[in-house]
């Protein structure tokens, strides 16, 4: 009998936990929860969020901070050296992007991670 109690008692720690497990991963993205970052792709996730964000500044012949965002080589080069999202997720050392802007929705920057984190996939 007492062993029984103890297994309720475990059980019950085991589904406490996860309960606090998936209250801290919503509030530390709020929009997280649903975010789906599987399959990432460069020219249906990627391009748009960059495209309507950033190209207004970072394209043409004089792209802001001389960086530029216009294709997928360009993009890739910043995910590389960590502009990419230490910009977008407003990181010390990185000066804060969309520059101006409130900062991106935390589903599209956990997108640009997926990416970035599979190898930036040009697809
Ligand atoms: C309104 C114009 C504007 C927009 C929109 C903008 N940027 Fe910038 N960005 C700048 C300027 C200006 C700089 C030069 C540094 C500075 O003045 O803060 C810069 C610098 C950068 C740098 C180099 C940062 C560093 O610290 O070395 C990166 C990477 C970058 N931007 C990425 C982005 C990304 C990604 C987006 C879209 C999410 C974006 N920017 C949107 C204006 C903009």
């Amino acid at each position: 009998m007492i062993r029984f109690r103890f297994l309720v008692m475990l059980a019950l720690m085991v589904f406490g936990l996860n309960a606090c497990y998936y209250d801290n991963v919503e509030y530390l993205y709020p929009d997280g929860g649903d975010c789906d970052t599987t399959n990432i792709s460069y020219s249906t996730d990627v391009w748009p969020i960059i495209n309507s964000s950033c190209t207004g500044c970072h394209s043409g012949a004089a792209p802001s901070g001389n960086v530029s965002l216009e294709n997928y080589n360009q993009i890739k080069i910043s995910a590389e050296n960590g502009g990419l999202l230490g910009t977008i997720r407003h990181e010390n050392g990185w000066s804060p992007m969309p520059k101006g802007g409130s900062k991106l929705p935390e589903c599209d920057i956990l997108k640009i991670e997926a990416w970035q984190n599979s190898g930036y996939p040009n697809n």
